[in-house]
């Protein structure tokens, strides 16, 4: 058995044949061999990664990510250039994708890695940037950027930035925007996010903007087995399960909706988050006609409990 550990005093990279004290050596996702002791900071953000359903490519991008951080630190160590960028992003798609979950874990990340002094999560639209009056805007703005500071600013709906036009002070938000993050560009990540196509357009807006967020993470819709995943694990969460019936009348909804392509209603984790939540409520005022308070019973949400189709 190989044995793959990096001797950071020495700043040398062995191979090591060990058969013994190998415990600690998992396998990865792509049956890739990995000390976990040496990288405990990915293995606790993929444990957290491991409770989101699908997301393969983010959950890779991640690790890709974590692996390049890693070793610029041991280039670095060793005397060597740095490849060290930015680590602005651009998060594409629609709403309930996981794209504001997954920004906070990179905040968590970023901190354990030293990479932000802080690590904390601020979620911002257009209405926390641009103000009313000339002057305002770029105020507005820097005081946000300023609160995220060694942290994560996230921009939701990003492209509303630019709703407005030339004379809008969403162009002065932006021109704020990029200023900040050159300022303080050691120890603050901005991802701007929103729908997809939006998105595109917005940076064909703002020619200067994709060269400033050099990653991109596309997030896309879930399939209906992911989102009936989603479901039960929101609700095994909860303390609480399907019976049969109930999972399948939630699956053929969703079918049913993803087939009709009801976007404007249809927000994928959102969705089903809300689902969910009304199905406890009606199964409590059920149970609560019904007299049966047994353990059991308590946690099933029946085909009755969902309310589908509004
Ligand atoms: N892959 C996933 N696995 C489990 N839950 C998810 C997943 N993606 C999204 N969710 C849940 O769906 C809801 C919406 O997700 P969110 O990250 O707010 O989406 P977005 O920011 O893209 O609109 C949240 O409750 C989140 O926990
Ligand atoms: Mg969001």
């Amino acid at each position: 058995m190989s044995e793959l550990t990096m001797n950071k005093a020495k700043g040398q990279i062995n191979v090591v044949l060990n058969s013994k004290n190998i415990s600690h050596l998992v396998r990865d996702d792509r049956n890739e061999v990995i000390n976990y002791e040496e990288h405990r900071v990915l293995k606790d953000i993929q444990k957290e990664l491991d409770q989101l359903i699908g997301l393969d490519h983010v959950k890779k991008i991640i690790k890709e990510i974590y692996a390049w951080l890693y070793i610029d630190k041991v280039r670095k160590e060793n005397g060597l250039k740095s490849n060290k960028q930015a680590l602005h992003m651009i998060f594409k798609g629609n709403p309930g994708t996981g794209k504001t979950t997954v920004a906070r874990l990179l905040g968590k990340l970023f901190f354990e890695m030293n990479v932000l002094s802080k690590g904390h999560f601020i979620e911002a639209e257009r209405a926390d940037l641009v103000g009313e009056y000339i002057g305002h805007t770029a105020n507005k703005t820097r005081d946000l950027i300023k609160k995220a500071r060694g942290g994560i600013l996230f921009i939701d709906e990003a492209y509303s930035l630019a709703r407005g036009g030339e004379k809008d002070f969403g162009k002065e938000a932006i021109d704020t925007l990029v200023k900040g993050m050159e300022d303080y560009c050691d120890d603050l990540v901005v991802i701007l996010a929103g729908y997809p196509k939006e998105m595109d357009y917005f940076l064909s807006l703002n020619p200067g903007l994709p060269s400033r967020f050099p990653l991109t993470i596309e997030f896309p819709d879930y399939t209906v087995d992911e989102l009936v995943k989603i479901a039960k694990q929101m609700l095994r969460e909860r303390e609480y399960e399907f019976t049969p019936e109930a999972e399948r009348k939630l699956h053929d909804h969703i079918e049913e909706m993803l087939e009709e392509k009801q976007y404007g209603k249809f927000s994928n984790g959102r969705y089903v988050r809300n689902l969910i939540e009304k199905a406890i409520r009606k199964q409590a005022v059920r149970l609560l006609h019904e007299g049966r308070y047994d353990k059991k019973e308590l946690t099933l949400i029946r085909g009755r409990d969902l309310i589908v189709g509004m």
